[in-house]
């Protein structure tokens, strides 16, 4: 009795550790719904916005020099400027299912890991889509990145640096 109590207890922790398990499946798997004209072309303007380059921001001129003066050997090997540059650094190696470090800031960053929300009768629910794993963006993530324990800071105003990357729908 109590093994077969044990046995269904640890199935069921299983079940719920495993539903929690989204993944990160890159912005290429998003690219697909999200580039058409008349949808807003989300990929293109994350392409287009420094978020998508943040990455290879470590890897430029700037950050070298930075690197040198601080000790740094390589920056975009430096879990100090990872942590901020790109989405995958900071994410448990068993999450990844599609994410690269050359993403840099990447749309899982700001709307969650995609594995379970990109199907189409998801993603047209929003309530479907949080309980499975898409976050609704907010100024107070924005913050966990743009703040002073940047080196680089420049003061962060939430109207203005969101209209620099906006993406809307423009039939919404
Ligand atoms: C198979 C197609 C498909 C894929 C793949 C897909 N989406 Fe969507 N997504 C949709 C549809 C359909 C909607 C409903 C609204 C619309 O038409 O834009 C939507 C809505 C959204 C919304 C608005 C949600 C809300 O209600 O606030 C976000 C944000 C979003 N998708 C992000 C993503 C991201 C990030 C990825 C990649 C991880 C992704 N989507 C992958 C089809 C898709
Ligand atoms: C995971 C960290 C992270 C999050 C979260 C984040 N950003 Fe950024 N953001 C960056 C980094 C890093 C850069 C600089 C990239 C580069 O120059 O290579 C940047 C650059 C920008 C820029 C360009 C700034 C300039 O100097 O032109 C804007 C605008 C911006 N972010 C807006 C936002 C907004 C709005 C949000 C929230 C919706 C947000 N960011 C969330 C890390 C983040
Ligand atoms: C707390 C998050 C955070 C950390 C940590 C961080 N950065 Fe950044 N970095 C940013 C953001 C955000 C920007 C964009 C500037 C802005 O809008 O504040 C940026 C911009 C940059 C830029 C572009 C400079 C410019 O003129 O905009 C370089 C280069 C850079 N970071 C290098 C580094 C290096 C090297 C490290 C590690 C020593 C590092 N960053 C750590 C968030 C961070
Ligand atoms: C730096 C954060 C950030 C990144 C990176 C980012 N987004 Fe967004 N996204 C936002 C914010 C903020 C909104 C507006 C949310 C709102 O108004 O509720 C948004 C809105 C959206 C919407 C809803 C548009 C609408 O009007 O219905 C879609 C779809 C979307 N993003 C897809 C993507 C895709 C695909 C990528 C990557 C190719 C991406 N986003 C990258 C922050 C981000």
């Amino acid at each position: 009795m109590k093994k077969s109590a044990l046995v269904i207890g640890l199935f069921f922790i299983g079940f719920l550790l495993h539903s929690q398990d989204f993944k990160y499946v890159g912005a290429q798997k998003c690219k697909m719904c999200h580039n058409s004209e008349e949808k807003g072309k989300q990929f293109t303007k994350w392409t287009e916005s420094l978020h998508s380059k943040a990455f290879a921001t470590l890897q430029g001129p700037e950050a070298i020099k930075y690197g040198k003066e601080h000790n740094i050997a390589d920056p975009s090997k430096e879990p100090k400027c990872l942590k901020c540059h790109a989405t995958a650094a900071g994410v448990d190696a068993t999450l990844i299912a599609g994410l690269t470090m050359e993403e840099g800031v990447s749309c899982e960053t700001c709307h969650g890991p995609g594995s379970a929300y990109k199907s189409i009768p998801v993603m047209k629910d929003q309530a479907q889509s949080i309980k499975n794993g898409l976050i609704v963006p907010t100024e107070a993530l924005c913050k966990k990145c743009h703040n002073p324990e940047s080196p680089n800071y420049k003061t962060f105003d939430f109207a203005t640096f969101s209209a620099k990357i906006a993406h809307p729908n423009p039939k919404k």
